[in-house]
């Protein structure tokens, strides 16, 4: 039952102690955070994992490139467990490092060395390593704007991996105009110039996150229609149209500090996974909280971490079994420290 199955999970973590930390990405079930010892956004869990020192153990709730910069930043000290390995990142997933390979090679071609690497910690530690490597780092979503400057003061062109329009938001409040801006397509191994071809100050890898690309201006008119004095908040994930069209945009923790300090009666429809969509307006019930698209929009793979998964990997720890461990070779986990670490300084 219900019960017995939370009960399990807490007598487990209750039996590892200190040996173990639950972290948990707010995009996680209800069920599943609720065990987390700490919660955040990406940023704020690496931020954690990186301070790390007591436990033997780290259970990831989020997905597995979350997991990977756990495993880079807590080093050989802790193991890293994700409780289901089929929780990926579909965004994660458009970019592999044969084809960073490829691109590199056609910008500098054309370019030569004026251009920077950025990715967005939504990528495999091979791709941060990549960006390690050739000097630059990565991003998250609360500190891009930052992070975007820093790298325009060191080359005069970025490539943006592997989150497009994370690239041109970020891009456009730094003033960049979009025909400054063009795209790779890692399929055709082509450059495409969608606003005019300028030299371009960024370039943009054509990758995107499926869920928040749900979210489209049609719906802002329609929520606006509806509810006239409606806020609209939206990830920066969301398309360029859609985040020109809201009236904030930022990370899930830039979300929950909007609308916790909100007074109440404010209307939101927000524009980000379901979960946290869904906490939200359970937590604040003096607001009036919809999503900003009425289709459920979960991401599939954060929520395959779900009780019956975390129980197992909780249940193993105690057994003295490690089952679902992350491990990203050092080589590779030497080099994307270095990216992520030049972040971490930076913000
Ligand atoms: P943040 O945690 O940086 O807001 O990112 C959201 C996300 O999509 C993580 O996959
Ligand atoms: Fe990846 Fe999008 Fe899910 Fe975030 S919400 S984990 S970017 S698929």
């Amino acid at each position: 039952s219900s019960e017995e199955l939370d009960q399990r999970i807490a007598d487990a973590k209750k039996e590892l102690g200190h040996r173990l930390t639950i972290l948990g990405h707010h995009y996680q079930r209800d069920d599943v955070i609720r065990f987390a010892d700490y919660r955040g956004d990406s940023l704020q869990l690496a931020r954690i994992a990186a301070d790390l020192k007591e436990s033997e153990y780290v259970v990831f709730c989020g997905v597995h490139f979350m997991a990977e910069t756990t495993d880079i930043l807590t080093g050989d000290d802790q193991i890293v467990i994700l409780p289901d390995m089929n929780a990926g990142c579909s965004m994660a997933d458009m970019a592999d490092l044969e084809e960073v390979e490829e691109c590199w090679d056609v910008l500098t071609s054309l370019y030569g060395d004026t251009i920077i690497p950025v990715t967005y910690v939504n990528s495999t530690a091979a791709i941060k390593a990549f960006v390690g490597q050739h000097g630059g780092l990565t991003v998250t979503s609360s500190n891009a704007e930052r992070i975007l400057t820093y790298a325009f003061n060191q080359k005069a062109k970025v490539l943006f991996l592997p989150d497009q329009h994370l690239g041109r938001n970020t891009g456009v409040k730094l003033g960049i105009p979009l025909s400054q801006m063009c795209v790779y397509d890692p399929k055709r191994m082509e450059l495409e110039f969608p606003h005019g071809q300028e030299e371009p100050r960024m370039i943009l890898w054509k990758g995107h996150c499926s869920v928040h690309q749900k979210f489209e201006p049609k719906h802002v008119h329609q929520v606006r229609e509806q509810y006239p004095d409606i806020r609209v908040i939206v990830h920066p994930e969301c398309m360029y149209e859609t985040v020109q069209l809201a009236d904030e945009a930022g990370s899930t923790d830039y979300i929950i500090k909007a609308i916790r300090k909100a007074p109440a009666g404010t209307k939101w429809a927000i524009g980000t996974e379901h979960n946290l969509v869904n906490r939200l307006a359970q937590e604040h019930p003096e607001q009036f909280i919809i999503s900003l698209n009425s289709m459920i929009c979960p991401c599939l793979t954060m929520n395959r971490i779900d009780r019956p998964h975390l129980l197992r990997s909780l249940e193993n720890l105690v057994n003295g079994k490690e089952e679902n461990v992350i491990r990203v070779d050092r080589e590779t986990a030497q080099w994307a420290k270095v990216a992520i670490d030049r972040m971490l300084s930076l913000s």
